[in-house]
């Protein structure tokens, strides 16, 4: 099954509520967390998705975009968080299974993110415990960026690996997802789309999250 999770950032942060409810007919609401050194913006922070938590049901996708993410884990998954994500670069693989280690610890769902630099061989020593592995489909830190291309074979590579040592995890892509990428994507293997300006760019919101939902019936 194809899953859609919008990205608030390309909400009004000012009418956030507002804006969670207008994607309800999504599957998941992807929260993406930047420090202003890993990624070069600033965006929201654990009191932010306590907000969240409190005016939605949603199942929160939290993308930690942070260096040193393990300082944070205990206090995002507090917050509210349901499965949080770590980018590998984030930090050494020591402190990476540091974060993980949390993460089970918490109770919450545990995910990897690779930039597009990252190889996708680089998720398998974790690969066994993990829930979701995020590809990034842009270098991480803004909306509304052209999708790369290239990251179809890392798509394609992680989605081996998956099959062959977890085939429960999920694999999701970031970044530029639109009615255009979204069959090339599923194509090469990922079953959760994050979109954050085709959803909230949209005029008709639950029309674009169904119609990225049904990307692949299209295809064929
Ligand atoms: C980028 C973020 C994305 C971003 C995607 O660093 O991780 O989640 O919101 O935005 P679009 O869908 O507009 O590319
Ligand atoms: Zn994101």
């Amino acid at each position: 099954m194809i899953k859609i999770a919008p990205s608030i950032l390309s909400a009004d942060f000012a009418n956030l509520a507002r804006d969670i409810q207008a994607v309800s007919s999504a599957d998941c609401l992807h929260v993406d967390v930047m420090d202003g050194a890993f990624v070069p913006n600033i965006t929201i922070g654990v009191p932010v998705v306590q907000s969240i938590r409190r005016c939605t049901g949603m199942f929160l996708d939290v993308h930690l975009m942070i260096d040193k993410p393990a300082r944070y884990i205990e206090a995002f998954a507090k917050a509210g968080a349901d499965l949080l994500s770590v980018h590998l670069e984030a930090d050494h693989p020591a402190r990476i299974a540091e974060a993980l280690r949390i993460m089970g610890d918490c109770g919450v769902k545990k995910a990897v993110a690779l930039r597009p630099i990252t190889r996708a061989e680089a998720v398998l020593p974790y690969i066994q415990e993990l829930d979701m592995v995020l590809v990034m489909t842009v270098e991480p830190g803004f909306g509304g960026q052209k999708f790369m291309e290239d990251q179809l074979d890392t798509i394609h590579q992680v989605r081996a690996i998956i099959d062959r040592h977890n085939p429960a995890c999920e694999l999701e892509v970031d970044g530029g997802i639109a009615p255009g990428t979204a069959p090339l994507v599923i194509e090469a293997g990922a079953n959760v789309l994050v979109a954050g300006s085709a959803v909230y760019g949209a005029d008709d919101i639950p029309g674009a999250i169904a119609a990225l939902r049904g990307s692949h019936r299209r295809m064929r």
